[in-house]
Parts: C-alpha cells; structure tokens; sequence
C-alpha cells in the first residue's frame, strides 16, 4: 500500500502561484496533413516499423487539432490558471524556413484567444520535438543552420503571437533530442552515434540563444526560458568508482544542459568524457548565456548510478532500490527529488524564477463500469510533489508555478498511447475524455490555495 499522501502547504506558496496543466502539439495534435503542415521527424520515427510500441503513431492522437474547444472546457473544468502548450513547427513553417503558413498559425491563434478569454495564462514552447522532416533531410540538428532556422521560427511565433502570450519556452528538454534522439536511437530521428549528439547538443542550446533574442525582438515584453527535464544523481556505493561514474550521469544528464546556459560553458569534464569536440565558433557560448527569465524543471524521476565501464556513455548504468515505488513507466518515485533539485536551481544557479513545467506519473488506468477512472496513485503522486515543491518554497526556492503533465492521455512518443499520464482519461476509440480522480483532486488543490488567496488578500 502506498503511504497516504501528505498535506501540501499551500500558504507558503505565492499567492499567485499559476496553477497549470501542459501538453505537447505531437503528442496531441492529430491532423497531421491538414492545413498544410508538412511532416516532423516524429512522423517519420513514429510510421518506421518497431520504433514505436504497438507500432502507434500520432496521425490522431487525441484529435486535439479538432476538439481544442472541448479540451479548453476541461482546463476550465479543472480550474487551470495556465495551459503550456506547444507549437508545431512543420505547422507553421512547412519547408523549415521561407515561406509562413498562415492557416497553420490561425490555429494557435484561436486557441490562444480563447485561452485568455477563459482567463487562462498561456505558455507557448517552440519546439517540443517536432523538427521539420525536411530540415532533417538537410542534417537536422548536427547541421548549425537548423538552430538558424529556430531563430526564423521563433520570430515568425512570436510575431504573431508575443501581443498575447506572457510566457516562452525555447526548447523542451533538449537532452531528449540530443542523447535519446541522437545517442541512444530510441527517439526521433533515430541515430546511435556521439558524433551526432554532440555537435546537436551544441545547435540546440545556440538555437535556444538566437531564439531567445528572436522572441525578445518581437515581444519586447515576453518572459522567455528553456525547460530541461533534471533528475537527481547518487552513487549506488561508495567506491570512488561509483561516486565518479555518478559525476558523469550528473555531468550528462544536469550539468551539460545547465552550465552553458548559465555562462559557464559546456563542462570540461563531460567533454573529455565525450571525445568530441564541439562545432563552437567565437561568440557562441555568449549567445547561449542570453538572460533568462526563468527556469522551466520538468521532474519525473531520481537516479541511482553504478559505474559500467563497458557500458554506454556515460559508462553510469541506473540501478534498482529495492522496495522504493514505482510507476507505469518503471520509474522510481522520490518526491524529495523536486525539492532537493529546485534547491540546486536555486543556490547552485542562483535562478530568480522558476517553474515547474512538467511533472507527473504514468499508471494503468481502468474505465469502471460507472465511467468513472479511479487513479489514487497518480493522485498520491501529485500531491506528494506538489508538498515537495511547497517545502522548497518554504526554503527560499522562487518557484512561481507547476504545470501538471498531463491535461490528458497522449501519445506517449515510443511508448505509444499504452502509457497513460493524464487527469483526465481519453477512450481513443470514441475520443471521449473523462476527468480521473486525480484530475479532480487537482481541482480541489487549485481552488483551496485560490480561497486561502482570497482569504489573505
Ligand atoms: C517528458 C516529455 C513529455 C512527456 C513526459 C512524460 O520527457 O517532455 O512530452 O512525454 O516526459
């Protein structure tokens, strides 16, 4: 049996703490040909054979493209304060660059209107993975123009939509799309090599900077960050051995993605580590270091490392705790893990806001004959974290915000649609959505901190 969940300190967060749920345009979109978008690398990942369990693909997904409006009610239902979503690029930019599809952007534009209109902040992230096909077909990220082309991008976005939308994410989680995009093959585009990965770590993180500076040119106004998915790191013994193996899993999983963006450079270690050298040109890392407005953490699980020497890169292989909890996904559940990593964000980076941009559980859901879907662990979960993230708080963390991931089931990339994340269940058969337990839970979260708000105003 679980242990019950503990009581979250609501009032040690800000009174005006957004309360939100998050999303990604692939994972539900659908439509993928319609209004002239043009198909992203996960199209090509998704309809290759064996790539994807169940062989799933996002042709459909949750048919959002279709049901926004409905999908718009649940946020409503659930109290949400703000819905970070994500933009597909083959949507708007169907050749990656040159010419702009209007219709591919009304989309976003609507949703947006009614979004405010709901009284819903809206966050808007750049790229959530779904390059271009045709950029890759021109050397994707490897290829230095690609983070070029982000910048277009990000200029056309913001153009259109920085009058209304306070909140920017750069790039979601580039260490997917650089080590398990490009190292580890079990993501799109699909490739194994170091040769790869590195100079497109390299790219993304200068396409996060030129896009950055893009945005703030035509949204003077807008807060702009990136959201890197963080896990905590501890040597599974005590041999030195161990302990420096768990300096690299840090290193590739942390540091890598947090030292740059800070102006401190990729880490000399992880370098070594790498044996690549990066495609750097003067002013580079100058451009990477833009300021930045806050600091997106997207938290799932902690990490316990062996050293492997003959194991993959970075020669740190995760071990199993016994007896600690796990999800659908096989991941450990730690909600010390968010707070001691807002801390780190906090006194290691010094970070002036953040936001919790995605965190979450996967767990078999079952439809009860009532209709009704019961999820008490993945309400243990959330609550759990969200007690976390208020302990931080209560220890000086400047977090600002959580988005719940997820508003609803979804293609869950190569796990297909088996692994479910969402408060509120779809049935792909018929579309339907049902609110869980969980997502009712989180309304009740939202609305007790919003009347102890009132209370104190
Ligand atoms: C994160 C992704 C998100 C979702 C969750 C479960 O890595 O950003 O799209 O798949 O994991």
């Amino acid at each position: 049996m679980p242990s019950a969940p503990e009581p979250i300190d609501l009032a040690a967060l800000p009174k005006d703490f957004l309360w939100g749920v998050a999303t990604s345009a692939y994972q539900i979109e659908g439509a993928v040909d319609e209004d002239g978008r043009s198909p992203s690398i996960w199209d090509t990942f998704s309809h290759t054979p064996g790539k994807i369990d169940g062989d799933d693909h996002g042709d459909v997904a949750c048919d959002h493209y279709h049901r926004w409006p409905e999908d718009l009610g649940l946020m409503k239902e659930l109290g949400a304060g703000a819905y970070r979503f994500s933009i597909a690029w083959p949507r708007v930019l169907p050749g990656g660059d040159g010419e702009v599809n209007q219709a591919g952007l009304d989309f976003y534009d609507r949703l947006v209107d009614a979004l405010l209109a709901a009284g819903i902040t809206p966050s808007a992230t750049l790229y959530h993975w779904d390059l271009p096909q045709v950029l890759q077909d021109r050397g994707g990220w490897p290829n230095r123009d690609t983070a070029e082309h982000l910048a277009h991008y990000a200029s056309v976005v913001a153009g259109r939509l920085g009058d209304r939308v306070p909140q920017w994410v750069t790039l979601n989680e580039p260490l997917c799309s650089a080590w398990i995009g490009h190292l580890e093959g079990r993501m799109a585009p699909g490739l194994a090599s170091i040769e790869a990965a590195v100079p497109a770590s390299f790219h993304l993180l200068l396409g996060h900077g030129l896009a950055a500076q893009a945005i703030r040119a035509a949204a003077p106004g807008a807060s702009v960050g990136i959201v890197n998915n963080l896990s905590t790191v501890e040597p599974g013994g005590t041999s030195e051995a161990h302990v420096a193996a768990a300096r690299r899993a840090d290193g590739h999983t942390n540091r890598w993605w947090l030292d740059p963006v800070h102006g401190r450079g990729f880490p000399a270690d992880m370098r070594e580590v790498y044996g690549v050298d990066l495609p750097e040109r003067p002013g580079d890392l100058a451009t990477i270091a833009q300021p930045l407005d806050f600091l997106g953490l997207n938290y799932y699980f902690p990490a316990v490392v062996v050293d492997d020497p003959k194991g993959p890169l970075p020669y740190a292989r995760a071990v199993r705790r016994p007896g600690v909890p796990r999800t659908g996904m096989d991941w450990e559940v730690d909600a010390g893990g968010i707070e001691a990593l807002l801390m780190r964000l906090t006194e290691e980076y010094g970070a002036r806001s953040i936001f919790v941009t995605e965190n979450g559980s996967s767990f078999p859901d079952v439809v009860r004959s009532d209709g009704t879907v019961h999820d008490p662990e993945r309400a243990g979960y959330l609550q759990d974290h969200l007690a976390a993230c208020a302990r931080a708080v209560r220890r000086g963390a400047p977090l600002h915000g959580y988005y719940a991931w997820s508003l609803m089931d979804n293609f869950e990339w190569a796990y297909g649609y088996d692994k479910r994340f969402g408060l509120v269940h779809v049935d792909y058969e018929t579309q339907k959505r049902t609110v869980k337990t969980s997502g009712r839970r989180y309304a009740e979260i939202i609305r007790a901190h919003r009347d102890l708000a009132l209370r104190a105003a």
